[in-house]
């Protein structure tokens, strides 16, 4: 199958961008040398198909049936297409790259695009979920996962990974990507990126990644999917912007921009963003990909004519490839002729285009991926049990009265109730690649491999979630009306030492197009959990969700609340492990759990306000009918033990240019089990030249400790801590007083100030 291919003849007699400068690594010369010679040997016509993603979902090999896909397979025939998404398979991908390299007179090897965005077969906890871990070690270990299993079947680059801050439950992406905070979500994007792409995007094993959406996607008005933003300057440096910055330092190989508009400018269409930001500030030489059709959504914003139109602007302004939008197909080619658009545009965007291609070898064989030999070589089984690693890792656990967790080994009879008690469906999530429907383990599959066989198990269902057909794209039917199944449920709790009850959201509650104006237990559910509540008090409520929800009811009243996400296809025996004690809960929430909805976008790391409280009136920042702040706030999660800080000691309460100082503190695992606790390092800036949040994550440490055992954690402090995007529009630190906090969660805290010179 693995076919050598010979490099087609190149002129490298051409000079590249870089040849000229000595400091420029040879391989990289060499790339550039590349990729010049090639685009030299192109015509408009090819150069443009280069800027066109086409989707897969035709048949490749018979007939093309629509008039559409016809001229589609034809323009891949004559070398006019530079990638497809959703061609899966070792053959597949194949055969589409046949087509391409055996009747193109330019020969330039295919791409091939997938949304793998939460693994490829073996399905790991969304994105939302596995950011809780705060292991960076997983993320990267899940991404370098997804990547084989990818490649083995032909993809061989990920729209991943999502790092669109979000702080709104309703928006129904939430789950797609790290949370509320820019600190967190760029070191996970880091993690991605070098978990995807490797050290070398050559290696066969590893697959491009995509740094997506570029930007401010997360921060839609009301939370609502597509809807415009409306934040300034600042914001999108200081809270939007960071995690690309990341992934771009990182080397990942494209970046997508995004549907929405940005301060009155649609993203795609933004030349200040992908010009003068990220290749231009930022220096970034991959290429940007449009979401898709969002070139030629700018008709519908309002912002361009037509298509031709919508073409003219998204690549001025740095769009580099029409995933299947048509408007690069129906405009470049003319606007080049009509002297709208420059040449060199296009040739700039080609370069990117090829840069990637040639980095990840295609050139050298464009049959690279299509390996069958890979593929019998993948180790599913040993992927799984790091599934159920990562999984457990990633469960929080919010409340535990009288430790009524783990489960107690007197416990003889358990009743497991609920609709997604026995669901294998919904912890495959959102955006499951090829992940098998109903392949889950479920929490009562996982109890039941787990609980000694003297403890007797009961399951009922109690109500139905979401019925009917479910997919990707279809709108969710929640069942709000057949309670047929709740009075057996209610006699099956009332018999239990435990009730377990498994509530939360349907796979295809959250992620695209699925933003909510309520986000609390949807259809029958909370009246189930309230007849339960009334014949046994004694419930574990484990949420199997893609999203913050409102959950106020259950913390007020029940004893012990897991938060169990969509984890992937170990679910439930990662649940069971946190529930029996064999695994230590030790996950913490990358964003706020709201008391009610009203609330949203909630985020810790909020600006104080001229009247942040006020003990005597009303005239304050507050919503009157509700106390102020999160449920569980950002960084919040509890363990089976206890940890205990003694007062943080800094190294000197001055701080200068150049110098470093350190903060430690001592933690101790007072309690009688082994955990594990996520050291939380926070900062305030006091007084800036731009108002700055009351506190933003700066550093964290996971620290495993015995019981007893105590561990002095250090972080160090210097100039680059402090820097923010400044009023004079720079990157930028300012003299002045700054408070540091340490903790276990973004409220428990405590503090120490010092002060910063240059
Ligand atoms: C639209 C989504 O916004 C984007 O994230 C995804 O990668 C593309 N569709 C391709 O499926």
């Amino acid at each position: 199958m693995k076919k050598l291919f010979l490099i087609m003849s190149l002129s490298l007699g051409t000079v590249g961008l870089y040849s000229q400068n000595s400091k420029i690594p040879s391989s990289v010369k060499n790339v550039e040398a590349k990729v010049d010679s090639v685009l030299n040997l192109m015509t408009l016509e090819e150069k443009v198909g280069q800027m066109i993603q086409y989707n897969g979902s035709w048949d490749l090999t018979g007939p093309a049936s629509e008039t559409g896909n016809k001229q589609k397979e034809d323009r891949l025939k004559k070398g006019l297409v530079g990638s497809m998404l959703n061609v899966l398979s070792v053959e597949a991908t194949e055969k589409a790259q046949r087509l391409n390299m055996e009747n193109s007179r330019i020969k330039i090897p295919l791409i091939f695009g997938y949304d793998v965005i939460h693994g490829y077969k073996t399905i790991f906890p969304v994105p939302l979920g596995e950011t809780a871990s705060w292991d960076m070690e997983a993320a990267e270990e899940s991404a370098r996962i997804a990547a084989l299993e990818s490649v083995a079947e032909g993809v061989n680059w990920t729209f991943s990974p999502m790092i669109d801050i979000s702080r709104d439950a309703r928006w129904g992406r939430i789950m797609e990507g790290s949370g509320e905070d820019p600190y967190l979500t760029s070191r996970i994007a880091v993690a991605k990126v070098k978990g995807y792409q490797g050290d070398d995007l050559s290696d066969p094993r590893t697959i491009a990644a995509t740094a997506k959406h570029f930007a401010g996607y997360g921060l839609a008005e009301g939370g609502k999917d597509y809807n415009a933003v409306n934040i300034g300057k600042n914001e999108l440096h200081n809270v939007v912007l960071p995690p690309f910055k990341a992934a771009a330092d990182a080397g990942v190989a494209t970046f997508m921009n995004s549907f929405n508009t940005i301060d009155g400018i649609p993203a795609t269409g933004s030349a200040s963003l992908q010009r003068d930001i990220l290749k231009g500030a930022w220096d970034w030489t991959g290429f940007m990909v449009s979401d898709w059709g969002s070139i030629a959504e700018m008709i519908p914003h309002g912002f361009a004519t037509d298509k031709v139109h919508a073409a003219e602007i998204a690549v001025k302004a740095g769009s580099d490839m029409d995933m299947e939008g048509g408007a690069y197909e129906a405009g470049l080619e003319k606007l080049v002729a009509e002297g709208k658009v420059d040449e060199t545009l296009i040739d700039d965007a080609v370069r990117r285009i090829l840069r990637v291609k040639f980095k990840m070898g295609l050139f050298e064989d464009p049959y690279k991926y299509n390996d069958a030999e890979l593929l019998a070589s993948v180790p599913y089984e040993d992927h799984k049990a790091t599934a159920r690693d990562i999984a457990k890792k990633s469960i929080v656990l919010l409340k535990n009265e009288n430790d009524l967790l783990p489960i107690k080994s007197s416990v003889k009879k358990i009743a497991v109730i609920g609709p997604l008690a026995n669901d294998k469906d919904t912890p495959i999530g959102n955006w499951r690649a090829q992940g098998e429907a109903n392949s889950a383990v479920s929490v009562l599959e996982g109890l039941k491999n787990t609980v000694d066989t003297s403890t007797e198990i009961t399951y009922s269902k109690g109500v139905t979630l979401g019925q009917g057909e479910r997919s990707f794209l279809m709108p969710l039917n929640i069942n709000k009306d057949d309670r047929s199944g709740i009075s057996e449920a209610v006699e099956n709790a009332k018999s239990a030492e435990l009730v377990i009850m498994v509530l939360g959201e349907d796979a295809f509650q959250s992620g695209e197009g699925r933003s909510q104006a309520n986000i609390g237990l949807a259809g029958l559910q909370k009246e189930l959990l309230k007849e339960i509540y009334k014949v046994n008090k004694n419930i574990a409520l484990v949420l199997i969700n893609g999203r913050p929800m409102e959950i106020t009811w259950s913390a007020e009243n029940i004893p012990a609340i897991v938060e169990a996400w969509q984890l992937g296809s170990e679910s439930g025996n990662a649940i069971a492990d946190v529930l029996r004690g064999k695994y230590n809960p030790s996950g913490k929430l990358p964003v706020s759990f709201p008391r009610a909805v009203g609330q949203e976008p909630l985020y810790y790391n909020r600006k104080n306000t001229g009247r942040p409280s006020s003990a005597e009136h009303v005239t304050y920042s507050h919503y009157t009918d509700i106390t102020n702040g999160a449920l569980y706030p950002f960084g919040f999660g509890l363990s089976y033990t206890d940890f205990e800080y003694a007062k943080p000691v800094i190294s000197s309460n001055e701080l200068k240019t150049g110098e470093e100082i350190t903060l430690s503190v001592k933690l101790t695992n007072s309690g009688d089990t082994a955990g594990k606790e996520v050291v939380q390092l926070y900062l305030r800036d006091m007084v800036a030249s731009t108002t700055r949040p009351i506190k933003e994550l700066k550093g964290f440490e996971l620290v495993q400790l015995e019981p007893g055992e105590s561990k002095e954690v250090e972080f160090t402090i210097d100039e680059n801590m402090l820097k923010f995007y400044s009023a004079s529009e720079k990157w930028e630190a300012e003299n002045g007083e700054f408070e540091i906090m340490v903790g276990g969660n973004s409220e428990d805290v405590q503090s120490v100030n010092f002060n910063f010179s240059k």
